[in-house]
This record gives C-alpha cells, sequence and structure tokens, in this order.
C-alpha cells in the first residue's frame, strides 16, 4: 500500500471558501442534534424525573460497559415532522457493548408524547432489529411506551412494516437465536405487552412498570370492572401470580444491573475472523475535510483527498487506477480493520460498472467488507454510451452490489442521485449501514434536471394538442418543481424518514465504520456464489 500523496493548499481561496461553507453546514447540524438529544419538553422531562426514573440516554449509559462508545442510530428520525413535538421520533435506538458483548439496544423516550409510537417510531424499531438480525446480536429493550399514537392509528397499525411486526421479528430473532431481554420500566399497553411477553428473560420496575392488554380504562369500559395499574399488571403481579416478567427491580439502577448480570450469561457466537491489526491515524487530519468537499457540488470532490483522511497512515492499494477513473476501487485500513473502498470520481459509464463489478468479487473472496463512499449523479447518458450497451454493463455492478457476500457499509459523502444511488449500494440494496454527511444531497435526479425534464415534457404535450406553452407558466413550474428538490434532497428530510441510518459529521467517520465492521463479525460473512469473472 502507498500512502496518498494530497494536493491541498490550506491557503488556496476555495479551499477556505469551501472550509467556511461546511463549518455553517456542520454549525447548523450540531444546534439541530442538540435539540434533538434533550428529548421531549421541560416539563414532562421533569414529571418523568419526580417518578424517581432515569431518562432513556441515562438508562442507556448505565446499561453499557464503561468508557466504551454508543453508536446511536437515527437520532434525527421525524425531525421536521409532526411539528417537531417527537424528537428523535420519541425512541433511541443503537449499538452498544454490555459485559464485552455487542447488542443492539432499543430505548421508549416517555417524555416524548409517552413514549408512544408513530411510523417513524415503529421504522426506528424495526430497523434496529433488522441490525440485530443481519449482525447475529442480542437485542435490549427498555421498555416505556403509551403504544401505538393513536391519532396516526391508520399510519401505524395494519400494514407489513408497522407496528406488528416489531413483535413478528421478536419471534424471528429468537428463532434466530439471538437472545432478547426486555426491561419494563414504565407502561407497556396493548400489543406493547408483547414486547416483554416474547423476550427470553423480563424484568419489571416496582411501581413503575406495567403490563397489560388494556389498560384501566379499557377493562372499565369493556366489562365495568374498576382495577389499578399495579393490580392488572404491576411488577408484584407479574413476578408472583402471572409470572410474565422474570425479575423484581427496586428502580431502573437495579433493573439495568440485573440485565447486565443476565448478559454475563450469554455464551459467544460464531465470529467471523478478520485480519484485524493495530490502528493508526491517518497522514493527512480529517478535519482538513471540510475545506475538501466542494461548496459547489457541480465541482467534482476529490475522492482520493477524502480516503486519505479516511484510512489508517492514509494508506491505499489501488486496484485499476489508470482504468475507468471516475470510479475508484481499492483496499486499505481503518482503524485497523481491512476495507475495499469503492469511491465516485464522476459519472459511472460501462467500464467503470465493469471495473466496480471485478472488485466486489475480490472483496467476496478475500472476505474484506465493503465501503462505499457515493457521491454520484448517475450513468453517463447518451446515444454512444446506450448504444455501447451501458445498461447491460451497469446491470453487472448492480447484481454485484445486490449479492455481494461481504457486508456492505455505504457513506453518502456528496450527492446521491438516480440510478448511481442503487449502483453505489442504496438503503435498497440492504448495506449493513448507510450513513449520511450533513452536506450531502439525495433525490432522483438534480432539480435543475428535473425541472427541465418536466418542462419539456410539458413543452410537448402542448406541441402535440397543435399549442404553444405558456413561457411564465413554464417558469413557474420549474420554479415549484426547484423548491421541491431542494426541501426533499436534504439528509434531515431523508434521515427523518429512515432511508439512512442516522447524519454522521465527516470526522466522525473513521470511528463509525469502524464499530460497523467489528459489529458485522458477530455473523460470520457468506460464500461467493461463483468464480471471480474477470470483467
Ligand atoms: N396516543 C396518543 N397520545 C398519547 C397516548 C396514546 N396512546 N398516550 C399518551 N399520549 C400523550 C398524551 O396525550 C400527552 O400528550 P401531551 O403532552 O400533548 O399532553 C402525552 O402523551 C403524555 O401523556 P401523559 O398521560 O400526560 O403522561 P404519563 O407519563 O402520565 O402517562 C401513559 C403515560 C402512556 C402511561 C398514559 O398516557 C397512558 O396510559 N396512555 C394510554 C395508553 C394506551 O391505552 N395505549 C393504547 C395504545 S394501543
Amino acid at each position: 500500500m502507498y500512502t496518498i500523496p494530497s494536493h491541498i493548499q490550506k491557503e488556496d481561496p476555495e479551499f477556505i471558501e469551501n472550509q467556511k461553507h461546511y463549518t455553517q453546514i456542520l454549525d447548523r447540524h450540531r444546534e439541530i442534534m442538540h435539540g434533538v438529544m434533550k428529548g421531549g419538553p421541560d416539563h414532562a422531562i421533569e414529571k418523568h424525573r419526580m417518578r424517581g426514573k432515569l431518562l432513556a440516554r441515562e438508562r442507556i449509559d448505565l446499561l453499557l460497559d464503561p468508557g466504551t462508545p454508543f453508536l446511536e442510530l437515527s437520532a434525527l428520525a421525524a425531525y421536521g415532522q409532526y411539528r417537531d413535538s417527537f424528537p428523535a421520533a420519541g425512541i433511541v435506538t443503537g449499538i452498544g457493548v454490555i459485559h464485552g458483548k455487542e447488542a443492539v439496544i432499543i430505548a421508549n423516550d416517555a417524555t416524548v408524547k409517552g413514549g408512544t409510537y408513530v411510523k417513524e417510531t415503529i421504522r426506528k424499531h424495526i430497523r434496529a432489529q433488522e441490525i440485530a438480525m443481519q449482525n447475529n446480536l442480542p437485542c435490549v429493550y427498555m421498555v416505556d411506551s403509551g403504544g401505538v399514537f393513536l391519532p396516526e392509528q391508520a399510519e401505524v397499525f395494519p400494514d407489513r412494516d408497522d407496528f406488528g411486526r416489531i413483535f413478528f421479528n421478536q419471534a424471528r430473532l429468537s428463532a434466530q437465536g439471538c437472545p432478547q431481554i426486555a426491561l419494563v420500566m414504565g407502561s407497556c399497553t396493548a400489543g406493547g405487552a408483547y414486547i416483554p411477553a416474547m423476550s427470553d428473560e423480563t424484568i419489571i420496575v416496582k411501581n413503575q412498570g406495567t403490563i397489560f392488554i388494556g389498560g384501566p380504562p379499557l377493562v372499565k369500559a369493556a366489562t365495568g370492572e374498576i382495577v389499578t395499574p399495579e393490580e392488572l399488571g404491576g411488577a408484584e403481579v407479574h413476578t408472583t401470580k402471572s409470572g410474565v416478567a422474570d425479575h423484581f427491580a427496586e428502580n431502573d439502577q437495579h433493573a439495568i444491573s440485573i440485565c447486565r448480570s443476565i448478559f454475563e450469561t450469554l455464551q459467544p457466537g460464531t465470529k467471523q475472523m478478520l485480519d484485524v491489526i493495530k490502528p493508526e491515524e491517518p497522514d493527512y487530519d480529517p478535519a482538513e475535510l471540510t475545506g475538501i468537499l466542494q461548496a459547489d457540488q457541480k465541482k467534482q470532490t476529490d475522492p482520493y483527498e477524502i480516503i486519505a483522511r479516511l484510512t489508517d497512515g492514509s494508506r491505499f492499494h489501488e486496484f485499476k487506477s489508470r482504468y475507468a477513473t471516475t470510479l475508484v476501487t481499492g483496499f486499505a485500513r481503518i482503524m485497523g480493520y481491512p476495507v475495499g473502498i469503492i469511491a465516485n470520481n464522476g459519472v459511472l459509464f460501462a467500464e467503470s460498472s465493469l471495473k466496480g463489478t471485478h472488485f466486489i468479487q475480490l472483496c467476496n473472496f478475500r472476505k474484506i467488507p465493503i465501503l462505499f463512499l457515493q457521491n454520484i449523479t448517475g450513468f453517463m447518458v447518451g446515444k454512444v454510451y446506450e448504444n455501447a450497451g451501458l445498461a447491460r454493463d451497469g446491470s453487472k455492478l448492480v447484481h454485484a452490489v445486490a449479492n455481494a457476500s461481504v457486508p456492505k457499509i455505504t457513506i453518502i459523502t456528496g450527492g446521491s442521485y438516480g440510478a448511481g444511488n442503487y449502483a453505489m449500494a442504496g438503503r435498497a440494496f440492504d448495506p449493513h449501514f448507510l450513513f449520511m454527511w450533513p452536506g450531502a444531497r439525495i433525490s432522483v435526479m438534480g432539480g435543475q434536471q428535473a425541472a427541465m425534464v418536466l418542462a419539456q415534457v410539458k413543452i410537448d404535450q402542448m406541441e402535440a394538442k397543435g399549442q404553444k406553452a405558456d413561457p411564465t407558466e413554464i417558469e413557474s413550474m420549474k420554479e415549484s418543481i426547484l423548491k421541491k428538490y431542494e426541501t426533499e434532497g436534504s439528509p434531515y428530510y431523508s434521515s427523518s424518514r429512515l432511508w439512512d441510518d442516522g447524519i454522521i459529521e465527516p470526522m466522525q467517520t473513521r470511528q463509525v465504520v469502524a464499530m460497523a465492521i467489528a459489529v458485522s463479525l458477530n455473523k460470520p460473512y457468506g460464500e461467493p456464489t461463483s468464480g471471480v469473472y474477470r470483467m
């Protein structure tokens, strides 16, 4: 491997301009994150504390091994929706280490509308379970929830990936051998009662946790019976009479210590072997990425400059450096873990697709996870390229990405447009993790292009009818499309809807990628299904 030579001049006006631009993006990002991390409104936090309860993130902190990181996922779920009354969609999910074992943690935030579930809460819960399934991880549920957010019932109740999917996933996780532990630290009503009921072991907190299919108001309405929550399904009842829960805890802290004790009894599964060495810092400072990422997205950001700030010692073993140069492929290490990198350096051509396909096969055979660095406007268009069979060669890359037998980790560093999103392991291609940088953009095509396409369609329609399009009408149509794409192409719009696993700062990327690879080792990688075809 060689050290990538950097050509950055920090005094260059373009570098300074880019840096100014990205610093503004990061400042705004940190402000948004700060607001979201606070949780629900002050009065709800106060009420929660008065009850002697810890906040969701405090509970997680106490559960994890001291000094170990927590990879929080989709903190910006539901951001900008529901008048921002669902920070983090009312649920904290992520991956942390408990007694030396990596685990998925799913914790309701009861300060956010009683920990109830809107669509994004469910998507977040389900996504966390999928990560547990994909990586063979134990799952901890810290339950404190009023169940479905009733005004939104049509959005959350009946469909395949709605509320019911949580319990379906629990059954599947269990059958797969992933241990599931529930800590009932608050309400656990209606369908939510199945979360502890379907877990391997359940802990319930005295005078605080309740589990029932129908709460006291429903019981009264249905049968006339008057009953208190404690009598119906409190800790005493469930640990002495019903047996729905297995462990009685005095308070949150006690419940967490019981959960940690359960983790001590879990045995390690079969791991994927990987040649991991001592981590090394890059030769170039990752903070320089802010000056490298082009403020003007029409200008190409140099992927080598990015790679040089992500890899150990800024080293890279490039594959096919002289061929199909709009796609950069090669091997490196990140925090000691081997990784195959596929990064965009312009539009995708037939040759770049073939190069990418060949490289993915190498990663499959060497059992090296693939890191996709997405900054792609799409595939090359035009008669010459179509006539030469661009769609056929592009499809080979799409096949290879979909069928890669090693984990894929995708970072959207710049633009993510059109079929380029798919070919570079977008969400539809099941990467193990997908994160965006805060200056990224994602949409089917750029707003400008979409406005032009739709204007042309309109003009052609009118001409076919023998009429002439009104230029003012066309202009206003273009403007409204541009505005729509401006909003919908934002990474915050994406993260709010769970199209990704979260927005991370460029400078955090090394740690996040390393953690993603470490987590993936809990499930042995698959075997390639064919030999290496030279493309
Ligand atoms: N749907 C919609 N909103 C709900 C809700 C639900 N299921 N449960 C609670 N909320 C809202 C409340 O209206 C309140 O909103 P506000 O802050 O805008 O006033 C907020 O969540 C907090 O509720 P509150 O009752 O003040 O908090 P609490 O901590 O004292 O109690 C619960 C929380 C969840 C125990 C209690 O609200 C409750 O029992 N809810 C009904 C649970 C239920 O029957 N769910 C069935 C779902 S299938």
